[in-house]
Parts: structure tokens; sequence; C-alpha cells
């Protein structure tokens, strides 16, 4: 189901690249981070293009929920125990700066996109002493913070860690005016980038500097992001006919809810899981259920998920893509908290390109050395991979084709291979090969969004094979029957 962001917002279609191009940079991928780069790019005068494979916007950024802010979850005490008080007040630091920076350019340009300063919450139901160790830590760092237990929320907490002066705002609304002044190539996929040379279905474009803003990137050697993070989704409710917090809010507890309001709604959102390991669905339910607890008598209008980057030592990538391509950039890792990094990345990578210096440059630099504050995620996600690659070797298929029930999906095994089948309420199947074409793992049902999605790195497909999530970047054929 669309956002109630997609709802209220058209982006005028921009035509895709027919003609060869020869750039000072190149932005592949249209969503807030690249936008946002080409942006400042141009800004600084340099002749930018932005290359995307579908609409602007059209990825995940459509589906965030927009909060602004550099209070991102139980994050400042960890923060300081692995990188200590400078870096963690870095990482406050350049957050408050990238919201400063939205609400310069929504002056700057009078874009009417709702932004508007709130306080930002980081509460729990069932624990004050987490909070109240948060609270000291983001205190310790400088950041205007306090404890309390006094909120706008409709139901009682434990307590909570107030960042006073974060914000909100529409995110297309932002984007459509950004946009306006940027020259972007729609419905222009990448298909192979080599060198300073991008091939797209029906041009070549060389570009000085090319950044990777595909979210998850989508070149795997050099730069082995696929060894560093994995993708993680999460459910949001768009409900009516309850009391409108005027804060955002996000939850410490384990099954609690991010809460916003925007318009008539109120944004609820939750239940995150690995991409890819949601084989039983009932997310929504499970959501549904927590939403009716603390907002009885909600109306949902709209539902919908999306998906964010997980980077094992909790800091996105931001720079330079691998040090063996100088003139490639990434940016990516966002941990669900890509409005501000995405405004951190344009002004990181601008300043790469520009040869300047950034001051958040260093904690960011996807060559940064914190090995130690991964390491266990690291083992956990090789683990996952394993077990997403010898799968089909081990597991039998457990389904047959004739068991599988309509409306659902299954790995069937039809002669020595194994196929994703999806049969319809009609009882027509669907079949595409069970194996994600980025690197082999096997494909997932996902009940909740009627998709495949792959474990290991968190590719995902339709049942008719349509690509819908990245890093994986081909389509599958389907066959009927
Ligand atoms: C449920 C949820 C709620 C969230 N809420 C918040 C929030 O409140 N605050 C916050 O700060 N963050 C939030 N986030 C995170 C934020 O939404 C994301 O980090 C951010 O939108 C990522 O933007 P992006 O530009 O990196 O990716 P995208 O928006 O996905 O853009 C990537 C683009 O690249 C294009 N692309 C991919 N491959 C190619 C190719 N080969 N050629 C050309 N183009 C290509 C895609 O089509 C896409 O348009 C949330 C995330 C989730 C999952
Ligand atoms: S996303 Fe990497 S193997 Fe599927």
């Amino acid at each position: 189901m669309e956002s109630v962001f997609s709802k209220e917002v058209e982006i005028p279609e921009r035509s895709s690249l027919k003609e060869d191009l020869r750039v000072e940079a190149a932005v592949i991928g249209g969503g807030m981070a690249g936008i946002l780069t080409a942006y400042a790019l141009k800004c600084q005068g340099k002749e930018v293009v932005v290359l995307e494979a579908d609409r602007i916007a059209s990825g995940q950024t459509k589906n965030t929920t927009a909060k602004l802010t550099a209070q991102h979850g139980m994050i400042y005490d960890k923060l300081i125990k692995h990188y200590g008080k400078e870096r963690a007040s870095v990482y406050a630091r350049a957050n408050k700066i990238a919201i400063d920076a939205f609400e310069w350019l929504v002056q700057e340009k009078k874009i009417e996109c709702g932004f508007k300063r709130v306080p930002a919450f980081l509460y729990s139901v069932e624990d004050e002493k987490k909070l109240r160790k948060e609270a000291i830590a983001a205190h310790y760092l400088g950041i205007p913070a306090y404890f309390t237990k006094e909120t706008d929320l409709p139901f009682p907490i434990k307590g909570a860690v107030c960042f006073e002066n974060q914000a909100q705002f529409h995110p297309l609304l932002f984007i459509k005016e950004i946009a306006k002044e940027l020259k972007i190539y729609e419905k222009t996929k990448v298909l192979s980038i080599k060198g300073h040379e991008i091939k797209t279905e029906e041009a070549t474009v060389w570009a000085e500097h090319i950044v990777f803003a595909t979210h998850y990137p989508v070149t795997n050697i050099p730069g082995f992001y696929f060894l560093r993070q994995h993708q993680e989704r999460s459910y949001v409710l768009a409900v009516k006919g309850v009391e409108k917090p005027e804060g955002i809010y996000y939850s410490a507890d384990k099954k609690g809810l991010s809460i916003r309001s925007t318009g008539e709604y109120v944004l609820l959102g939750g239940c995150a899981h690995r991409t890819g390991k949601d084989k039983r669905g009932g997310k929504y339910a499970e959501l549904r259920n927590i939403a009716g607890k603390y907002f009885p008598g909600f109306q949902e209008t709209a539902h919908w998920s999306a998906q964010d980057c997980i980077p094992h030592d909790g800091l996105p990538f931001i720079g330079r893509y691998s040090l063996f391509r100088p003139y490639w950039y990434v940016a990516t890792g966002f941990r669900k908290w890509g409005m501000t990094f995405s405004m951190l990345s344009a002004f990181i990578i601008c300043d790469r390109i520009c040869g300047r210096e950034n001051p958040y440059g260093k904690l960011f630099s996807p060559w940064r050395l914190h090995i130690l504050a991964g390491a266990k995620d690291f083992l956990k996600d090789v683990g996952e991979s394993m077990a997403g690659l010898v799968k089909g070797a081990f597991h039998l298929p457990y389904k047959e084709l004739e068991k599988l029930q309509k409306g659902h999906g299954g790995i069937v095994r039809i002669g020595l291979k194994r196929f994703a089948c999806y049969k319809d309420e009609q009882g027509k199947v669907y079949k595409i090969s069970a194996r994600c074409p980025h690197m082999g793992c096997e494909l997932e049902w996902n009940p909740d969004e009627l998709s495949w999605d792959c474990p290991c790195h968190g590719s995902r497909y339709d049942h008719r094979g349509n690509l819908l999530d990245c890093p994986a970047q081909k389509e599958k054929r389907v066959s009927e029957e």
C-alpha cells in the first residue's frame, strides 16, 4: 500500500536518458541522499546529473516517517563506550547541523513542506533506568537533553529522554521543490559502472566523479558493503481518530512504537525484523495489536513498510566507495535515520569532490577502522549469509505445488531445481527461480507484503519477478501456469 506521503504528492515526471553524456559528476539514485548530494554539487557550480532507475523518491524515501533528529534511539551511551566522547559528540553535532540545514533550505527556498521544530522523545513503558543512563550520556556530550516523565503521549510511560528543537517535515513536498533545479533522468537504470563510465539501457555517461546513492550499494567489488551491513524492514500505520502528539517519539522497548503526526494522521511504526526473516508473517496484525493498546479506537487509513541498511558498527558509510576508486563515493547504512544522514552525505561527498576537508568525514568514512564495535554483528551476518547460501543444499522444500494454498508462496522442488512459487487467489501459479541474483542466497516468502525477500542482504522481488529492492539489480523471469 502507498504511504500517506506518496498519496499526497505528485512529482512531475522526467524523461529517460537517450544520448551519451560527459559530466563532472553523476549521482546514481534519486532518493533523499542522491537528490541532496546532487543539489549540493550544483550549488558548488558542478555539472551534475541524477540517474534514477524508476521515479525520484520512489525507493525508501517515499515510505519514511521523516523525523529529523539527532536522537537516534539508545545510541549515545553506546557511542561513548565504543568510540569515546569526542567522536560521540561529532555524531550528535553532525546530525544537529543536518537539521539546521533542512530548516535553512526550507526558509531560503520558501518550501511548504510542513517543516516544524518539535521535541524528540526516546521513551519506555518498561524501564526508567536505561533512559536515565541515556540522558546522562547525552548530557555528558553537551546535548540539550533531559530525562522526563512528562510527554504528550496518551498513555503512561516509565520515562523519556527529551531532545529539544528537533524537527519533522513532508519528505516528498521537500524533494519535489529541491529537484526542480536539477538535471534528472528517470526510468534510467544504471546497468554497469567501469571506472568513469556508466552504462544505462540506452546511453553511456562519462563522469569525473560518481556517487552511489542507490540505498544499498549495487557494486559488490570493490567496496564489499555486503560484508558490512544487512537490511531491516519495519511497518507503519497511518491512523485517525486518536489524540495527535506534538512531539516525535521513538521507543526504547523491543515492542514499542515510533510515533509522529502529519496533517490529520498519526503515524505508528514498528515490528522491525531482518529482511527475509518474516516467514510466518503477521507483522501488520502485531503492529495493529500494539497500536490498539496505546491508541484505543484508532481508525487505520493506510499501512506500508520500508527497509534500511544496518551497518555492523552502527555508523553510516559516507565518503569514498573504495580506496581503489578515489572518484567513486557512497552514501549508505543509514540505520533508519536517513533523513539527517542524507543531508550529511550531501555535505561530506560534496566537500570531497570539491577537494575540501569535512569535519564529519572521518567519523563516517567507509574506511574507518572500528572493527571491534561491529565484530559481533559481523559474525552474525556472515552466519546468516552462509545459512542463506547453503539452505538449498540441505533443506527440503517445505511445500508441494499442489499443497501450496491460494494466496501463499513457498519454495517448491520441480525436477532438480528449486522454485519460488506463488499461487494467487484464483489458483494461478507464478514461478521464479528461488535463488537471489545478487549472490545466490535462497529467497524467503514474505506473507505480509506478498513478496520474495532475501535474508542475506535484503533484495526483494514481487511474485512476478519484478525487482523491488536492491542490492540485486536483475529482474527475474516468471513462468505462469
Ligand atoms: C519504516 C522506516 C521509517 C523511517 N523513518 C525515518 C525517520 O523518521 N527519520 C529518518 O531520518 N530516517 C527514517 N528512515 C530511514 C530513511 O527513510 C532512509 O534511510 C532514506 O529514505 C534512504 O534514502 P536513500 O536516498 O538512501 O534511498 P532510496 O530512497 O531508496 O533511494 C535510492 C534510489 O536509488 C535508485 N536506484 C537503485 N538502483 C539503481 C540503479 N541501478 N540505477 C539507478 N537508480 C537506482 C532507486 O530506484 C531509488 O530511488 C526510515 C526508514 C524506515 C524503513
Ligand atoms: S541480497 Fe545478497 S544474496 Fe540476496
